[in-house]
């Protein structure tokens, strides 16, 4: 079984690139809507909730990978469970190095509160201080709750993006939080010259080459809410599509 998670939709995206890349499988997408938002919560509130979520996935089904989809959690637990859990534990973190190694000059990174505060691969390149690269760090406190409230009609990201990255002049912008990777068009269209840079393919590339000897008879997903919430499972339903057969 390969079990993605998130707080919400964002990781959806990371599973849908591992499906369409993986040969057939047992996949169960979880979002937890009843601790939604992660990124403003403190660090230990990250790692209890998260930590209880793969106790109860991994009670419930036998994991072969857990795809860590989402930034904050990545950011904050992903070592530390790799420590715990006997199954493998595939993390995302925002493509700085893609941006880099494309040579773009000017490069906005945004992302959660506290994936801004902890990740240690944003640590890493800010300190590498090169002087022909400008690295910019912008948290976005509120995009993940409106992009997870407003499904329906992600046009309603605009206002809020208009007024928290101004008219910046980026030869690159790098989303460092899953949900992001629904509001392209909309980033898009606001920096109609900047290349947008999302880690999907890199991370269905890494969970190819880790299950490839692992198969099923068929190609099956289940989605997991741990709160009701209809307009993020129609999504997740539409999203998903009828490509493959759902319990
Ligand atoms: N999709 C998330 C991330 O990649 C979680 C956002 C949130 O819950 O605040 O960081």
């Amino acid at each position: 079984m390969i079990i993605a998670l998130d707080s919400g939709i964002g990781g959806a995206s990371i599973l849908k690139e591992v499906m369409e890349n993986s040969f057939n499988n047992e996949f169960v997408y979880f979002a937890d809507t009843m601790n939604s938002p992660y990124g403003n919560k403190s660090k230990k509130q990250i790692y209890e909730i998260v930590k209880k979520n793969v106790d109860y996935l991994s009670s419930k089904y036998k994991i072969d990978v857990l795809i860590v989809a989402c930034n904050t959690a990545t950011s904050v637990c992903a070592e530390k469970f790799r420590k715990i859990y006997n199954f493998p534990i595939i993390g995302v973190e925002p493509p700085i190095k893609v941006a880099i190694d494309r040579g773009n000059k000017n490069i906005l990174v945004i992302a959660t509160k506290q994936t801004i505060k902890t990740n240690m691969t944003l640590k890493k390149y800010i300190s590498q201080k090169n002087a022909d690269v400008t690295i910019e760090l912008l948290p976005l406190k509120k995009l993940a709750k409106i992009i997870d409230k407003n499904v329906e009609d992600l046009d309603v990201v605009i206002p809020y993006l208009k007024h928290k990255l101004k008219n910046g002049k980026y030869d690159a912008i790098v989303l460092g939080c899953t949900h992001y990777n629904f509001i392209k068009k909309q980033i898009k269209q606001l920096f109609p010259n900047a290349e947008i840079i999302s880690c999907e393919s890199g991370v269905a590339r890494n969970v190819k080459r880790i299950c490839s000897n692992l198969k099923s008879q068929n190609h099956k997903l289940e989605i997991l809410l741990s709160k009701k919430n209809l307009s993020i499972q129609n999504f997740l339903d539409n999203y998903f599509c009828n490509d493959f057969s759902r319990n």
